[in-house]
């Protein structure tokens, strides 16, 4: 057991020197600053500061996990956008390479309609705002009937409908069009 402890920490050692001294002769010989390291303990800072909307940490994770293996989540993060551009956004990425599991795309799916989609109350489908708003079915569908008799024309106007969440209109109020 001793001995067995002392081989592994003995490794450790050496893959940590030599991967240090490699790193160190590679700099100096390319003359090159070096490439800009991803940290995927401050990515999921990041991500989940930005998910005032989803309190589940599973879609933050997910998002790190698959979102940031290429780049900083700094290219996503501070640019809402409608459901189809996020879905074409999505199918660019997976032409460069990006492979979510099932369950790790809909926790992406979830993480971006909570934090990072924009839609409009007037003409966006039911689909869409239910997920982006938190409304219920009953909620939702009211709203829906409502657009269809007379158009919303701004936040108090739509936190009149019962089941509306002010609270969430307000965190939303950048990604709401009317
Ligand atoms: C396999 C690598 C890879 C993965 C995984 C990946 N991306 Fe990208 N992404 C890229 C590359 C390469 C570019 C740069 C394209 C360019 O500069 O035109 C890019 C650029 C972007 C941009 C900026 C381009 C634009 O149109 O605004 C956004 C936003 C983005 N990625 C979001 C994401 C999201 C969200 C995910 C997770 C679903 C993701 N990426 C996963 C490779 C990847």
């Amino acid at each position: 057991m001793i001995s067995g402890t002392r081989l592994l920490s003995g490794g450790r050692v050496l893959l940590c020197c030599g991967a240090f001294a490699m790193f160190g002769i590679d700099a100096g010989a390319a003359q090159v600053p070096p490439r800009p390291v991803i940290d995927p303990a401050k990515e999921l800072a990041a991500i989940k500061a930005a998910s005032d909307l989803d309190d589940n940490p599973a879609d933050a994770e997910a998002v790190q996990t698959v979102c940031t293996a290429c780049h900083s989540s700094s290219q996503f993060l501070s640019s809402p956008r409608s459901s189809s551009r996020w879905e074409q956004l999505f199918g660019e990425m997976a032409r460069f390479g990006a492979r979510p599991t099932d369950a790790q795309v809909n926790q992406i799916v979830r993480y971006f309609q909570r934090n990072l989609m924009v839609v409009n109350v007037n003409t966006s489908p039911a689909e869409e705002l239910e997920p982006t708003l938190q409304t219920d079915p009953a909620a939702t569908s009211a709203i829906v009937m409502r657009r269809a008799q007379k158009k919303f024309t701004g936040i108090a106007d739509l936190a009149a409908i019962r089941g509306v969440d002010r609270a969430v209109l307000e965190l939303l109020k950048d990604r709401l069009q009317f």
